[in-house]
């Protein structure tokens, strides 16, 4: 790349062949998929999704799950797709600049929920990394329940999730090609090639059928509850990553004119499956030992009680399913928490022109101090749960999709650039679905949440 003074220019990753301020660009489409994927597949798909599916309905809860991605998940996520690509800006910019100055908080109602995740997601994270380094040099715990106990708030806590925001803020810090894509590239392949290992072996283990019976048995009367389809449209979203501006963001450092359309349905699809075949892999694994007591309820807790007892019984081999399935938590919870962070990174760059490396160190930093608090207190970090996963993502799509239905011009011509003719066809749909189904289905959805959440508080305070 040469620039008009006939000098090569400094930052070749940078794509300044379009209008407007430079600004780096993935070096692939298939980079960019890798990290849109590594966002969607963490803890949510691995550890959230097999138990709600469990004990929301099992088949049945499946079925209303894929039905939510299609017309409510999906669609949102082209949403963001649209904003971020047409806008080539980070959230509060682009929401300024393609909506006016009144829509500009929406962008800064994504920042702080990117705040508030990482802060504690990078607990759990931590979580995990501590069980990793115990299981390759001691073992699993002979007392797993206890082990938790000790691991899971306090300064252990605290260091483990030090240690994670700072590695998630020196590969946000290695930029968009060499940092996220880097990683993504890497990572997300080693990542499914575990899990799909783990759920292969899984299938040979006595009890295998009654896993999966666990994990799938349909029942039909829960899903008219109307809590499970919030909880199912709010796990969707988690899931996603959607109503925060990740995708968003993340989009906006695509530079050729590709079809989307597509890669919004490989991400969401990979999202999904993933998710899914996390269940093939632990129910078998908790059904041969007959867990299935320990993980009745859905806490925090109880995956990292029942899947360390499982593997500590099953000797050697165990040990290493084991190790390996935490390396796969590990790398889904790193690639997730790397573009938690750079919404919050590119945001700070973009509005206080400050450099990449200042801007993740201080925003970094940041979540590192707030991250203490949910280190020291579980309570802590299920009210963080409730408040940023539950009810600011889902307010924050429910705008999202008034914003695109209705206020965005061209939305509909960023999608159809580059596109398939299929989908083309399709986007009117899109638009309606926008406009009428999504924003009551998640004025519901934000109401359940937010009484979920009164009622978690409440039981807090006592
Ligand atoms: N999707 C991730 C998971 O399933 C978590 C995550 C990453 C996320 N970035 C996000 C959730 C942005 C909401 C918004 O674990």
């Amino acid at each position: 790349m040469i620039s008009h003074k006939g000098q090569p220019l400094l930052q070749p990753e940078t794509d300044s062949g379009e209008p407007g301020p430079p600004r780096e660009v993935w070096g692939s489409k298939l980079g960019f998929v890798l990290a849109a994927v590594g966002s969607a597949v963490g803890l949510g798909n691995m550890w959230r999704f097999p138990y709600i599916a469990a004990d929301s309905g099992g088949a049945a809860f499946v079925v209303l799950y894929i039905l939510l991605l299609l017309f409510i998940g999906l669609p949102v996520l082209l949403a963001e797709l649209a904003i971020g690509r047409s806008t080539r800006l980070s959230p509060i910019g682009a929401l300024r600049a393609s909506g006016g100055k009144r829509w500009a908080p929406l962008g800064m109602l994504f920042v702080a929920t990117g705040f508030l995740i990482l802060a504690y997601y990078s607990v759990i994270a931590g979580w995990t990394v501590r069980y990793a380094i115990d299981a390759l040099v001691t073992g699993f715990p002979a007392d797993p329940g206890a082990r938790f106990g000790e691991i899971a708030s306090g300064g252990g806590a605290v260091f483990f999730h030090l240690l994670f925001v700072g590695i998630t803020a020196l590969i946000v810090m290695g930029g968009v090609k060499k940092g996220i894509e880097r990683a993504a590239v890497i990572l997300m392949p080693t990542l499914i090639l575990i899990l799909l290992g783990i759920a292969i072996w899984a299938a040979t283990l006595d009890g295998c059928r009654e896993g999966y019976a666990f994990y799938l048995r349909p029942s039909v009367d829960d899903l008219l509850n109307p809590s499970i389809l919030a909880r199912a449209a709010g796990q969707a979203f988690f899931s996603l990553s959607l109503g925060m501006g990740a995708m968003l963001t993340y989009a906006s450092y695509l530079s050729r004119r590709e079809d989307i359309n597509g890669e919004a349905c490989v991400i969401a699809g990979a999202d999904f499956g993933i998710a899914f075949v996390a269940g093939l892999a632990i129910f078998p694994i908790i059904a041969a030992l007959s867990l299935f007591g320990d993980v009745g309820e859905s806490t925090i807790g109880a995956l990292f009680i029942a899947l360390p007892t499982a593997f500590e019984a099953m000797g050697g081999v165990g040990r290493a399913v084991g190790i390996l399935f935490l390396v796969a938590l590990v790398v889904g919870a790193l690639t997730s928490a790397i573009s938690l962070l750079e919404v919050v990174t590119s945001s700070v760059m973009d509005e206080l022109k400050a450099s990449r490396r200042k801007a993740a160190l201080l925003t970094g930093g940041a979540i590192a101090l707030i991250g203490i608090l949910p280190a020291l207190s579980l309570g802590a970090l299920d009210i963080m749960d409730h408040l940023a996963g539950d009810v600011f993502l889902v307010f924050g799509a429910l705008l999202l999709a008034l914003f695109v239905g209705w206020r965005m011009k061209g939305a509909t011509d960023e999608l159809s650039v580059g596109s398939r003719p299929i989908f083309v066809r399709l986007l009117p749909l899109w638009r309606f679905l926008l406009r009428f189904v999504i924003p009551p289905v998640l004025l519901i959805v934000f109401f359940t949440s937010v009484m979920a959440a009164l009622k978690a508080l409440g039981i807090m305070a006592d």
